[in-house]
């Protein structure tokens, strides 16, 4: 995972920061295995909140990605919020990651704001998203 972080993001997480994750009683972890060799192909963490969660990561390795595999994890994590009865997750993504973008809103998170400079290296806009369980996609 420690991998996966250095080759996407520009302020990658550490060992310790996945440690602490890890034991910390909010946050849950999906990881995506990609067969036969059982590496890990992805991953996504979020927060549960009462019956809000918060998606704070979502990541899939360079070679494995436009497979499907962010989709498959963001699917999975929306099945899990369903049936756990929460009414809504959130997230926040960079004005410029058009790729994560585009999935979200293939998987009808809607725009409900923006956070000026969110993030730094380097200092960017935050775009805020939410999914609405209780309307959801077409057809749920
Ligand atoms: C965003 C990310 C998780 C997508 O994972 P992925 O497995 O490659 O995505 P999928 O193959 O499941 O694609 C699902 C949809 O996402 C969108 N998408 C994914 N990659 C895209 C790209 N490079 N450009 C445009 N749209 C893209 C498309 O709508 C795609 O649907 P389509 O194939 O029918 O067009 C991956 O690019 C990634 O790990 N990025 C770096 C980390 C990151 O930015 N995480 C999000 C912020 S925390």
């Amino acid at each position: 995972m420690e991998a996966i972080e250095r080759q996407q993001f520009s302020n990658p997480w550490n060992r310790d920061y996945f440690a602490a994750e890890l034991g910390n009683r909010l946050a849950h972890f999906h990881v995506a295995v990609a067969l036969p060799a059982g590496e890990i192909a992805g991953y996504l963490l979020f927060w549960r909140l009462g019956g809000e969660l918060e998606l704070h990561k979502i990541a899939i390795r360079r070679d494995l990605q436009r497979r499907g595999v962010g989709e498959r994890l963001l699917e999975h994590f929306l099945e899990t919020g369903r049936s756990w009865g929460c009414q809504r997750a959130v997230l926040e993504v960079r004005e410029s990651n058009a790729a994560a973008i585009r999935l979200y809103e293939k998987s009808f998170f809607r725009l409900v704001g923006r956070r000026k400079d969110y993030y730094c290296r380097p200092s960017e806009d935050a775009r805020v998203y939410e999914f609405d369980f209780r309307g959801g996609e077409p057809g749920s």
